[in-house]
């Protein structure tokens, strides 16, 4: 049992949300002390919408183009996660880069799932850019989010082979198995209170 109540989370989707969807799960199972309060897609036909109403959990629709620059979508977004008394927002395969108005608003306070291991290969497509540099390993990382693309403190990463014959695909499905183990532990870790930042380097308490 934990000492903290537990901790608000809000989820955000672009896709098909099966990170979400494991934390969930686990949410359920009683190993995670969090309670997902809303999930917001800026994509109306989001799979991971659905997940979540099967959950009973608010599905928001939030999408940009009634927004004239990114800045207000995400003062907007902002405003929603306000209302829902959010305390950690996990960027779930939520295809935006946030600005300033929303790192801001949580700072170290959103956690965003890359599939490399960061610096390595940011941005779009990082399965096809660990391919095309031949590497023999690859992995996935769970960073705070700052400002940039992915350029974030780290908080924990886990390394993924790359086998001779993988395709986009084969590869992001490995890697993927990955991220859903990896980005539970680091959510686990902040809901329990494990972690504190300084500078560039999160420090994890053991
Ligand atoms: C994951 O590969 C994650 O690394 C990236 O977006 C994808 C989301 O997958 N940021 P899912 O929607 O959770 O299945």
């Amino acid at each position: 049992m934990s000492d903290y109540p537990p901790c608000r989370l809000a989820v955000l989707v672009s896709g098909s949300g099966t990170n979400l969807q494991v934390i969930i799960d686990k949410i359920e199972a009683g190993e995670l002390n969090a309670e997902i309060v809303c999930v917001i897609s800026n994509k109306r036909d989001a799979y991971g919408l659905e997940r979540a109403g099967r959950h009973g959990i608010p599905a928001i629709v939030h999408e940009n183009c009634s927004f004239p620059d990114r800045r207000s979508y995400d003062a907007a977004t902002v405003e929603i996660l306000r209302s829902h008394k959010v305390e950690l927002v996990i960027l779930a395969g939520f295809m935006r880069i946030l600005t300033d108005v929303m790192v801001n608003a949580f700072p170290h306070a959103i956690m965003n799932i890359h599939p490399a291991l960061l610096p390595a290969f940011p941005g779009l497509h990082a399965q096809q850019q660990a391919l095309d540099y031949g590497v023999r390993f690859t992995g996935c990382t769970v960073h705070f989010v700052d400002c940039g693309t992915d350029t974030g403190p780290i908080i924990l990463q886990s390394v993924v082979p790359v086998e001779q014959d993988d395709t986009e695909e084969s590869l992001s499905d490995r890697i993927r198995s990955a991220e859903h183990q990896t980005f539970v532990q680091a959510i686990k870790l902040s809901v329990d209170r494990k972690i504190s930042v300084a500078g560039r380097t999160v420090l994890i308490s053991p």
